[in-house]
């Protein structure tokens, strides 16, 4: 049983976000890696978004498509067309040959649009921003979809999206055209020790909540900011050590490439 300090607020369950969904199984941002997380009982599947040239959002993490399929390039100069004719899973085979399967040759990239067709509001999702600077308007996109599709809820608690970033004004101008959606802050170098409130005060303005990198906090800083009312998800812990770890300072939930496993530790905690 948790001890007082780390009890998180009754009504208020750990949350297992599948980080770019089951990466730890299946490659990263396909429907496979989305539906494994959901099998898992991930209770977000995370998107990261990019924009293409003809201003659609997609499902990828880095602005070029050169790590995570076969083709090369920025995705601001290509086409979804173009985009649609790589294979988004046979990367993942040749870097992980032991968790190779021929089931993800060929996948494509997935649009957001698509994903939300899928699954509407039977999952929850965790849509980061990622690169906002290079696609004005993914903003004003993103909203449309998520109104479209009827994600939001009347408050942050019904809301089927969550929306992080590392980036202030992109969480600052959704927040202006809807303060319904819990946004998140993401923090590469969050500051610690009495630098942390100033910090924290500031993003209590628009945020629920912020998203360190794990390797960057402590124990402190995980009370400092629940001592805010911000909750605090940390990416990317992967480990059974790093998540029991994590729960004992008092986490609200994590970003993990093993949803299946974060569920273990929760269960034996
Ligand atoms: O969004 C949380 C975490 O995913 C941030 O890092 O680089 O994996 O998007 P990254
Ligand atoms: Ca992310």
């Amino acid at each position: 049983a948790a001890s007082a300090n780390n009890t998180p607020v009754p009504d208020e369950k750990l949350i297992n976000v599948a980080h770019r969904g089951a990466s730890g199984h299946a490659p990263e941002h396909t429907m496979v890696a989305y539906e494994l997380g959901r099998e898992m009982k991930a209770d977000y599947i995370e998107v990261d978004l990019q924009m293409t040239k003809d201003g659609v959002l997609i499902a990828m993490h880095d602005t070029t498509v050169n790590r995570t399929t076969n083709g090369a390039g920025a995705v601001s100069n290509m086409t979804l067309a173009e985009i649609k004719q790589l294979d988004a899973g046979s990367w993942f085979n040749s870097r992980y040959p032991e968790k190779a399967n021929e089931d993800y040759i060929g996948l494509q990239v997935p649009t957001l649009e698509e994903i939300f067709e899928e699954y509407g509001r039977s999952t929850r999702y965790y849509i980061e921003t990622k690169s906002p600077v290079l696609y004005p308007g993914m903003e004003e996109e993103l909203l449309r979809l998520i109104d479209e599709y009827n994600l939001t809820g009347a408050n942050a608690r019904s809301s089927k999206v969550i929306i992080q970033s590392f980036y202030p004004d992109s969480l600052k101008h959704i927040h202006e055209m809807n303060d319904h959606i819990p946004l998140v802050q993401l923090l590469n170098q969050p500051k610690l020790g009495v630098d942390a409130v100033g910090e924290l005060e500031k993003i209590k303005e628009y945020a629920i909540g912020v998203g360190p990198s794990f390797a960057r906090i402590n124990e402190d800083y995980v009370q400092q900011v629940r001592a805010e009312g911000l909750q605090i998800h940390p990416y990317t812990i992967n480990t059974r050590e790093q998540m029991e770890l994590a729960l004992t300072w008092g986490v609200n939930g994590v970003f993990t490439n093993f949803p299946d496993l974060f569920n273990e530790v929760i269960k034996d905690f």
